[in-house]
């Protein structure tokens, strides 16, 4: 396997700037050679607010991962998120011409374009096209129709839209800091890369990114994205709520939040609920004591809540997801979320930790459901990489699906 294929993933975050350098391994691995992380300035709900600032952030984040690999980062793979991103289902036909009607790339292409055919408000743009399946005179669930006879060729395709200024204040933010943009992905898809096994996206799963100002929701199904939507709330507001409740700055309940928080008072027995902490409130000197309980009390209603409305975004698209609900993203890791989100969802849910089949190297240093954004980045860099190296000696098999999935990759 060659070891010089290399990729660079950057997660820019409202809170945290992730970089995770990566180089193609056996067995359509990764192995991770380097990590850096840099508190995030300059970004609010995803969207740059101050360029100079993020900027900075991703100097830091990036410089550490390259020393740590001994890499220079040439291009970045970039997340995109920010909290107006719309997903819809589109289709799309076009007639088959030419000698014995056999299907071409270009036909694919036309039908892709076609069910891209839409009218965008004012300052908006297609982030991804993410082919779902085709249809060939009438039969459906053909993932790939290229060379196959027929007349009329269906695309059914998940098409994300969002505002351009957006990607493009961010883009300019990753420039200035002396990179350049390889590619950018969704977030909730990059966090999928690496969370989500082929199975977990064949029979339908939701995965359920939670960051500090923003929720991202990607559902899978058949194979492909069946629906994403995106929610202006994230941890932060577990955190404006201790402030709030308990008189607190926001950095001491941030802190609150992470070493006593939990957002499920049934995983806490009688002692542990009576258990005393001790907070400074705004403006005061002496400290006051609180029960574990009380905090709880403040964050469980919260997470109920948020959760609720994911559950009811789910529930609209009347999705089948067998494999259940995936957290992943910094908020994931408040205790106690998996088990409330399980009742909530009333379907089985787990953390997105990075996939062991997927990842070597340095994996065990970030193996939280935090970085799965970052290595999802840099895995899916790797995977094009890789494909578009491979030639010659594959089985049509292989490289039909190769093929489908460099297809995608070009619409994303
Ligand atoms: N152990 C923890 N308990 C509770 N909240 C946590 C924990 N770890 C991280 N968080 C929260 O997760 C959020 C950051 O998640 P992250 O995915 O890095 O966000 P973003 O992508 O928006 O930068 C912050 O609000 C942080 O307080
Ligand atoms: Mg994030």
């Amino acid at each position: 396997m060659s070891r010089d294929i290399h990729a660079i993933g950057l997660d820019i975050g409202s809170s945290h700037v992730r970089c995770v350098i990566g180089e193609a391994a056996d067995g359509g691995k990764m192995n991770i050679v380097g990590i850096g992380e840099a508190e995030s300035k300059g970004l609010r709900r995803g969207i740059v607010t101050s360029a100079e600032a993020v900027s900075d952030s991703i100097r830091k984040a990036v410089g550490d991962a390259e020393r740590m690999s001994g890499l220079d980062a040439g291009a970045a793979m970039v997340n995109l998120s920010g909290e107006h991103f719309r997903g819809e289902n589109k289709a799309g036909v076009v007639a088959v011409a030419g000698v014995g009607r056999e299907i071409t790339e270009d036909d694919v292409s036309r039908a892709v374009e076609s069910a891209s055919a839409m009218s965008l408000p004012a300052g908006w743009e297609i982030f991804s096209r993410l082919p779902q399946e085709f249809i060939i005179d009438g039969q459906d669930g053909i993932t790939e129709p290229v060379g196959m006879s027929g007349a009329r060729l269906e695309s059914l395709v998940h098409i994300v839209i969002g505002p351009s200024a957006g990607r493009q204040n961010l883009e300019k933010a990753v420039r200035r800091a002396g990179l350049d943009v390889e590619r950018m992905m969704l977030e909730p898809l990059a966090a999928a890369e690496s969370a989500l096994t082929d199975d977990d996206k064949e029979y339908g799963c939701a995965l359920v990114n939670i960051g500090a100002e923003i929720t991202s929701v990607m559902i899978f199904g058949r194979g492909a994205v069946q629906h994403t939507a995106v929610f202006p709330f994230g941890s932060l507001h577990f955190t404006k709520d201790i402030a709030h409740g308990l008189r607190v700055s926001i950095q001491e309940a941030n802190k609150i939040k992470h070493d006593y928080g939990c957002v499920a008072a049934f995983l806490m027995d009688d002692e542990e609920r009576q258990q005393v902490i001790e907070i400074v409130p705004v403006g005061r000197s002496e400290s006051r004591r609180l029960s574990k309980e009380i905090l709880c009390d403040i964050m469980q209603p919260r997470a109920v809540e948020l959760l609720q409305h994911i559950a009811h975004e789910i529930a609209k698209t009347q999705s089948s997801i067998p494999s259940g609900v995936v957290l992943t993203g910094g908020g994931s890791l408040a205790r106690g979320m998996v088990e409330i989100a399980e009742q909530v969802f009333d379907a089985p849910t787990r953390l997105g930790f990075l996939e062991e089949d997927y990842f070597g190297g340095l994996a065990a240093e970030i193996q939280t459901p935090a970085w799965a954004t970052a290595c999802g980045l840099a895995l899916s860099s790797i995977r094009s990489q890789v494909r578009e190296q491979n030639s010659g000696g594959r089985s049509p098999k292989r490289k039909v699906a190769e093929w489908f999935e460099n297809f995608r990759e070009r619409f994303k």
